[in-house]
């Protein structure tokens, strides 16, 4: 029997707009490796347990299920609409005009929703990758950032905002230069932006930029991604939940290391949305941000272990005559080209 966790104890953020939205989520990406139907049971006993807020996408694979465990709750009485915040996103292939709205008209009806509360641009490019490809797979037809080209998909977003499809349009993985590029054109504004965010890959300077600009940061893969896709694996990859000064907190506080990510992540300001599929953990994700906050100290030593480590690096996505994944993350501070 899921125990409730009692939506007054679960910490707020507040968006641009005054809205309060809870400051952790649940993600629903399967990684190539867990069944749809595991990840909408695992919806179906997060919302029982207090979730309030869903990571979903269409190249997830799983928002017909997922749109099945919604509905069913509100039939149910589980949870009202209104009580639910979900995400979902625009995959690479349905980028520019008119796809768009194609692509978030399927959504909706696989959510079976009227509306979205936030759609996101996944990836800011219409680079396209074969699910379950290998790291090293290139398609002919990916191009570098282009300015011009993501405004013509972000038209699209605000179009959907404006007909009521979608309350709130964001971004996701995008650097500095890339937000200096686009948001002085943006007609509306994101209100939330989803970016790789746990302790050995903090981007403090992108976290602080999207703060200073009203933009709510969300923390993707905030315990360190365990099980992501064989491609996104390196040898020089830090796993977070073994860091020393994270497992002495863990062991200090009783809980495992994937909780103190999660407080590190909550008391920061970015709003996580861990990934499970079992009932223990994601009860225990949601429940450790309700209680035993970390100290100010220990936010302190947590801020010292970043090794600047990004775990999701998108090799998939870079064009022909690519160098290297660095090449899609502008490390100069210059779009690359
Ligand atoms: N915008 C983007 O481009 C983007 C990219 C990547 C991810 N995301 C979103 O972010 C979500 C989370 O990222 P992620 O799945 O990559 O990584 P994550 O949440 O950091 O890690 C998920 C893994 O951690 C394990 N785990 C979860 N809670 C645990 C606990 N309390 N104790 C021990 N292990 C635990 C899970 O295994 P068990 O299932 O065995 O518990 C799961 O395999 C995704 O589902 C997706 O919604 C977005």
């Amino acid at each position: 029997m899921e125990e409730f966790i009692d939506q007054k104890t679960i910490p707020q953020r507040t968006l641009s707009n005054g809205e309060k939205i809870p400051c952790i989520g649940m993600g629903t990406f399967g990684s190539d490796h867990v069944a749809p139907g595991l990840v909408a049971d695992a919806v179906t006993g997060a919302i029982r347990c207090g979730y309030r807020l869903f990571d979903c996408a269409s190249v997830y694979g799983n928002e017909d299920l997922i749109g099945e465990v919604f509905a069913g709750a509100f039939k149910e009485g589980v949870v009202k609409r209104d009580d639910l915040f979900i995400i979902s996103k625009v995959w690479n292939d349905m980028h520019g005009r008119g796809d768009v709205l194609l692509s978030c008209a399927k959504t909706l009806k696989d959510l079976r929703l009227q509306n979205v509360d936030a759609y996101f641009v996944h990836w800011p490019f219409p680079n396209y990758h074969a699910p379950g490809c290998d790291g090293d797979s290139r398609n002919p037809d990916s191009r570098p950032f282009s300015a011009d080209a993501f405004m013509e998909t972000w038209r699209q977003m605000e179009r959907l905002a404006e007909m009521g499809l979608t309350r709130h349009i964001g971004m996701s993985n995008m650097t500095i230069p890339k937000l200096e590029a686009v948001l002085p054109l943006c007609r509306i504004q994101p209100s939330l932006i989803e970016m790789e965010l746990h302790p050995s890959f903090q981007q403090e300077e992108l976290f602080r930029y999207c703060v200073s600009k009203n933009i709510q940061p969300i923390g993707f893969s905030p315990i360190g991604s365990p099980n992501r896709p064989d491609r996104d694996k390196t040898d020089a990859d830090v796993v977070d939940t073994e860091i020393p000064e994270i497992v002495r907190i863990a062991a200090a506080h009783g809980v495992h290391p994937a909780a103190v990510c999660l407080k590190w992540a909550v008391q920061r300001g970015q709003i996580p949305i861990p990934f499970s599929v079992h009932e223990n953990n994601y009860r225990n994700n949601l429940r450790c941000t309700t209680e035993d906050p970390l100290s100010e100290e220990e936010m302190q030593v947590l801020s010292g272990v970043d090794q600047n480590c990004r775990l999701i690096k998108g090799q998939v996505f870079l064009w022909p005559g690519a160098k290297s994944w660095e090449d899609l993350w502008d490390l100069d501070g210059t779009i690359t080209k």
